[in-house]
């Protein structure tokens, strides 16, 4: 370990903090909830690496998206550090490997009851992070642990085979192993549960892994590593580094030392992970951006559908992979359709995650809030119409009203680009083939939603969308026991779920001669 792990640092961003309880001149809460944790502990400025915490000669603030107060400043770490963190994953491997799945098990199970007493903090961390709804930040922490725990029993069902052999002299046996030392590069949006995602799998494989969050939201991360600690995982087994995204990509990506990446994130930067893990060939886990198409066919049930729209758009400010890009709705309930969910997104409560009975919280940064007005000049400039907001809401600061588009046209961008932000386009359609070609009609294919009774049409449909994953009259997918992943540029490898373990293993063959002799 270098001395710039070992060293204090000092910030190298610092910013002018803004009273907790005057948030665009309107009283929201009177104190900062992060002073509220049970456990002040679990709000950690280091980086764990090797079973150590360490400090950087350099820090970088992380502040409350809600009201751009610092509540605390990570280790701005780099190449060297990177290193460090692989060869101590490294070193800790073979110990690792060597214990039984039972033991593995064990242990992960031993964290998932460490997350599960400690939610409501790591929910009040992921809340001042990353701006979401506590409601929200509350079902991701459940989240979150229930990877730990679904991994911490399939780390006991790794079986293998005996295949029929062609030589009576030999037997053929098949068997698992953990690829090795993992890196995990993870994303703002969903802080803790991305990170259990690839880190439940791995450590159930035998693998150790180094995890990089990102830069907006390293504090539920450094929690979950505390936890991690605290459930007694060997030295070296789980690390986690912040600092300089490029930096630690690149080794990541470039170390030979490192036998397979996940990363969760958009897909340029998927792609340049990709190429730079192609020169050492590691296994690679792609969960990248989306283009969710949610189609409302003729008899569908309107007010359910709505439900679902809401739901499917909505969450985390409409900041997820698998968040509905673009509503298909058919022309003979179009309108009926339009009224009734723009009446909901009018009625969607903006406000500080922290406040009760918010529904949307602020976006992550300034750069958000401008690509999402972005998508609403270019739709505007086309001939769509704004219905319901539209603007950056009066709260100011990283606020924007919930929006809906009607009038959106295959020409404007959000038909082929992501949008991550609380605007829904509503496109109109004839048939069920316009609808399945205009959803298909993305270079996309995570997730699909579509509403509708007809129990024919409903597997035609299922099976003619080009997405990993199909919504059938609902809103909401997300389940650690099925396999998270896409088509085409979303990415490949799928996560949670009995095909989530793959990803992390290697398959050996054994061909066991001499029987006969
Ligand atoms: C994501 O947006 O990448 C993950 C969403 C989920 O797991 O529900």
């Amino acid at each position: 370990m270098s001395n710039q792990l070992q060293n204090g640092g000092k910030s190298i961003a610092c910013r002018t903090n803004r009273p907790l309880n005057n948030m665009g001149g309107k009283k929201t809460f009177a104190m900062n909830p992060i002073e509220t944790l049970k456990r002040p502990d679990l709000l950690r400025e280091q980086c764990f690496v090797g079973g150590r915490w360490v400090k950087g000669d350099k820090a970088v603030d992380v502040e409350d998206k809600a009201t751009g107060e610092r509540i605390g400043s990570v280790p701005f770490f780099g190449t060297e550090e990177t290193k460090q963190a692989i060869d101590q994953a490294h070193q800790a491997l073979p110990a690792w490997k060597a214990k039984t799945p039972v033991q593995r098990s064990a242990l992960l199970r031993k964290w998932f009851d460490l997350m599960t007493a400690n939610a409501g903090d790591l929910a009040k961390l992921t809340t001042a992070e990353s701006g979401k709804p506590l409601k929200e930040a509350e079902g991701e922490a459940a989240y979150a642990a229930a990877y730990i725990e679904w991994f911490a029993e399939e780390a006991k069902r790794i079986y293998g085979d005996v295949i029929p052999n062609a030589n009576p002299d030999q037997r053929i046996v098949v068997i698992k192993q953990g690829v090795g030392v993992c890196a995990a590069i993870t994303p703002w949006n969903f802080p803790l549960a991305m990170i259990t995602r690839k880190a439940g799998p791995a450590l159930a494989a035998g693998c150790t892994i180094v995890i990089k969050p990102a830069t907006e939201t390293p504090l539920s991360a450094l929690a979950l590593a505390a936890l991690a600690e605290e459930a007694g995982f060997p030295p070296g087994t789980v690390n986690v580094l912040t600092g300089d995204e490029v930096a630690i990509g690149k080794e990541l990506t470039g170390n030979p030392g490192v036998r397979k990446v996940s990363f969760t994130g958009s897909t340029p930067v998927g792609k340049l992970i990709v190429k730079q893990s192609a020169d050492t060939l590691k296994k690679v886990t792609m969960e990248l951006g989306g283009n969710a198409p949610f189609i409302v066919f003729a008899d569908a049930d309107v007010d359910k559908a709505v439900q679902g729209a809401i739901a499917a758009k909505y969450r985390n400010a409409g900041q997820t992979c698998i968040c509905t890009n673009r509503f298909l709705i058919h022309s003979q309930l179009f309108d009926e359709f339009t009224d009734k969910f723009s009446k909901q997104v009018a009625r969607l409560k903006v406000g500080s995650g922290f406040e009760p009975g918010v529904d949307i919280g602020p976006l992550i940064s300034q750069e958000a809030v401008d690509k999402t007005r972005s998508f609403i000049a270019d739709a505007t400039e086309k001939g769509a119409e704004v219905t319901v907001g539209g603007r950056p809401h009066s709260l100011g600061h990283l606020f924007f009203e919930p929006t809906v588009i009607t009038k959106a046209t295959p020409k404007m961008r959000f038909f082929q680009e992501e949008i991550f932000g609380p605007v829904s386009p509503l496109y109109s359609f004839e048939d069920d083939s316009e609808a399945v070609e205009l959803a298909n009609s993305t270079p996309y294919g995570l997730a699909s939603y579509f509403y509708g009774r007809d129990i024919g049409r409903i597997w035609r449909v299922a099976e003619a969308l080009d997405f990993g994953l199909v919504g059938v009259n609902t809103g909401l997918i997300s389940n650690v026991m099925a396999p998270f992943g896409g088509m085409k540029e979303s990415g490949y490898g799928r996560e949670g779920s009995k095909y989530g373990l793959d990803d992390y293993m290697t398959i050996k063959y054994i061909c066991l001669a001499g029987i006969e002799s």
